[in-house]
């Protein structure tokens, strides 16, 4: 049987990431690696070439979910050997870092393990994973950031309208719950130089948003032209130059590393989004100081006041853990009234998964899953009323939505409010791309109504 890709001698490649919004990063970095070396993107698994699995270890189901989507890919490779198709099958991500031979063991059908630092590496890897299976888990002393592909043009402005930028990896931080530091590694921030280029070419291309990521990304410090050291806010002071560049956001922060020029450029840089991902994790001090977060429930909301003095509208969202080892009922309750203190746009709430390695796995007093999923569903029932409060309280409201892509049904098009809200507008797709006003008039569960209300002056 003929090879359906043989005549263009171009293979297909499919990634399909789990977890963060640094591994769709990525995604896109391997895919941009890639290129050069003949592999376009498919959204068809089963036309694949190459599958990479692009997974996350943060919590177990995370973890499992990659070995029972390897034994499905392992029958659509057979299924594919069958018909005289190759198929390539790599893991990459913090599963692969973590567990590296281990997959090979539990998985024979898998060619490559390859790490977050080794991306750039990938077409060398997939070379010698030809002669049998290949585990690249190694922190290289070179800088993969050095060694990345720049996309085309057309790719990005394929991608979209508002694009993630990786400028720091890594986290010193060591929350005993946390396998990062394990998995990513000791935190590095990207040199200036390299971060603003790729930002330009990204503007250059039609990308009007830029997520700035990392895994502690206010703890950023880059090295600039002249060697000297730059912050966050110094970062974002250099990017909002950048002409064509609407917005820019950063995700993930922890409390301790907002800085006082950080909450200031809240104030003072209108590129910066009012829009704030700060994880608390819990509201209890005993809980806080056992998972290592070295700081209290009361510094979190006298933080969180600073920041709200210097831009009044911003929204706060944040990560909890349920369950945590030694968790009272009474701990449990301080978290739901800082959740009630706080007032949060929007959480993310995830019940305590132990991962081994990590000094939680060890912990006494590990919560029965019964009790984890209870206060779960009460945590939910408190964020889901504060969020849908918060979303109608836009209601009336007129603000500059950035418009992203075309909507669910024929003539709606799709946009993000400045505090990170899904708005959909009966309007024209020309305005992808571009800001316009929108008044508010209704919500669903998951995002707002408005009308075209006018130019952003
Ligand atoms: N169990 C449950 N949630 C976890 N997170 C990190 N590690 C664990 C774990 N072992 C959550 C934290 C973090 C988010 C990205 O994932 O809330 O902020
Ligand atoms: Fe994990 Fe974030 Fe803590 Fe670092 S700061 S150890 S990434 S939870």
């Amino acid at each position: 049987m003929d090879r359906p890709n043989a005549k263009t001698d171009r293979r297909k490649l499919f990634v399909k990431s789990y977890g963060c919004q640094m591994n769709v990063y990525d995604a896109t970095r391997m895919a941009d690696v890639l290129a050069p070396e003949g592999y376009d993107e498919t959204s068809d698994i089963a036309d694949a070439d190459l599958i990479v699995l692009n997974t996350c270890h943060i919590r177990e189901r995370a973890s499992e979910k990659v070995f029972s989507e390897l034994g499905k890919i392992r029958e659509l490779k057979v299924g594919r050997a069958a018909s005289g198709l190759e198929t390539t099958i790599a893991v990459a991500g913090c599963v692969a870092q973590a567990e590296g031979k281990e997959i090979l063991r539990r998985q024979k059908a898998v060619d490559l393990v390859i790490g977050p630092q080794s991306y750039h590496r990938l077409p060398e890897m997939l070379r010698l994973a030809k002669s049998g299976p290949v585990v690249e888990t190694d922190f290289p002393v070179e800088d993969k950031f050095d060694h990345l592909v720049s996309p085309a043009r057309e790719k990005i402005a394929a991608r979209g309208v508002a694009a993630f930028l990786t400028i720091q990896e890594g986290c010193d931080k060591f929350c005993t719950f946390c396998v990062v530091p394990y998995t990513r590694g000791a935190e590095i921030s990207r040199p200036v130089a390299m971060i603003v280029a790729e930002a330009e070419h990204l503007v250059a291309s039609g990308v009007r948003e830029l997520t700035l990521l990392g895994q502690n990304v206010n703890a950023f410090h880059g090295i600039d032209e002249d060697g000297g050291a730059c912050t966050l806010p110094d970062l974002v002071a250099r990017l909002s130059h950048i002409p064509g560049l609407l917005r820019i956001r950063y995700t993930t922060s922890h409390p301790n590393d907002m800085s006082d020029d950080l909450i200031a450029a809240h104030e003072t840089q209108p590129v910066l989004m009012p829009f704030l991902h700060l994880p608390v994790q819990s509201g209890s001090d005993r809980i806080l100081h056992a998972m290592n977060r070295k700081h209290r429930a009361r510094d979190y909301i006298e933080l969180v006041a600073r920041i709200r003095a210097a831009r009044p509208d911003i929204a706060l969202s944040s990560d909890f853990i349920v369950g945590f080892p030694g968790e009272t009922e009474d701990d449990f309750q301080m978290t739901l009234d800082l959740i009630a203190e706080v007032g949060f746009a929007s959480t993310f709430f995830f019940k305590y998964s132990t991962r081994p390695g990590t000094p939680g796995a060890e912990m006494a007093d590990q919560v029965p899953e019964d009790v984890k999923s209870e206060r779960l569903a009460r945590l939910q029932k408190l964020t889901d009323a504060q969020r849908h409060a918060y979303n109608a309280a836009a209601v009336g409201k007129v603000m500059p939505v950035l418009f992203e892509k075309t909507g669910r049904h024929p003539g709606q098009i799709t946009g993000k409010t400045p505090y990170l809200q899904t708005v959909q507008v009966e309007g024209p797709a020309s305005l992808i791309g571009s800001e316009a006003l929108v008044e508010i008039t209704g919500t669903s569960t998951n995002s707002l109504f408005g009308q075209l209300a006018g130019q952003v002056s």
